[in-house]
């Protein structure tokens, strides 16, 4: 399996086929925790069967550079699925950019689980991706997202209004991102 990470506590990778009882067990689970922060899902999100789809797209559109779209799986329980990152809109010549979203399980918050697999996913996106600017924007209320954030060295670059349309509310956010000080020539 290509992109799979490993940190002390975690393992962090795509998704294959074999994951989708958990992905679905991770994603009803934390339904209302996560539904006022992102956009209104489409009525079958919580099916096995688009799922099966997601994990064919999101495969297809990592070997195309397009995005990666990962999961996060703990050591000691590597079937359960604990939370999701992904690198979207990937943009090369002459930005190479992308946009960055993440999630953890409720229960899982407050441990530095999301920043270890930041950690890891961002160091790969640098250099294996060729990635020199991520971006990650936040709602100005959600500050613990805000704190991950400054803790991995994202900079504030402003506010924007209206931004994204969350939870069907267009909503306010702090963008920020982060610059890959190390990019090399490599077109
Ligand atoms: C945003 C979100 C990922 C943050 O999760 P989190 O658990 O706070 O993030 P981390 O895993 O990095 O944990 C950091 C916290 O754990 C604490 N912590 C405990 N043990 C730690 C360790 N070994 N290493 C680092 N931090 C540790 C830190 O003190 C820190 O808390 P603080 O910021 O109050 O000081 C999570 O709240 C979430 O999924 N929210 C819903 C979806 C969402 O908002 N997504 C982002 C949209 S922009």
């Amino acid at each position: 399996m290509p992109a799979t990470l490993y940190t002390s506590r975690l393992i962090v990778r795509l998704a294959t086929q074999e994951d989708i009882p958990a992905i679905v067990a991770h994603l009803v689970e934390n339904r209302d925790f996560l539904v006022p922060f992102e956009p209104i899902r489409p009525s079958d999100f919580y099916d096995r069967s688009y799922w099966r789809q997601q994990v064919i797209r999101s495969y297809q559109q990592f070997q195309a550079g397009h995005a990666l779209r990962l999961f996060i799986f703990e050591r000691d329980a590597p079937k359960v699925v604990i939370g999701s990152i992904n690198f979207n809109n990937f943009i090369h010549y002459p930005f190479y950019c992308c946009s960055l979203g993440y999630s953890i399980a409720e229960s899982k918050q407050g441990q530095g689980l999301m920043r270890e697999a930041l950690t890891v996913s961002i160091v790969h996106v640098f250099n294996a991706m060729n990635c020199h600017r991520i971006q990650a924007n936040y709602m100005p209320r959600n500050q613990r997202s805000g704190n991950l954030l400054k803790s991995l060295g994202f900079t504030v670059e402003g506010e924007a209004k209206d931004y994204l349309l969350i939870h069907g509310v267009w909503e306010d956010h702090v963008l920020t991102s982060l610059t890959n000080l190390n990019w090399t020539t490599r077109i």
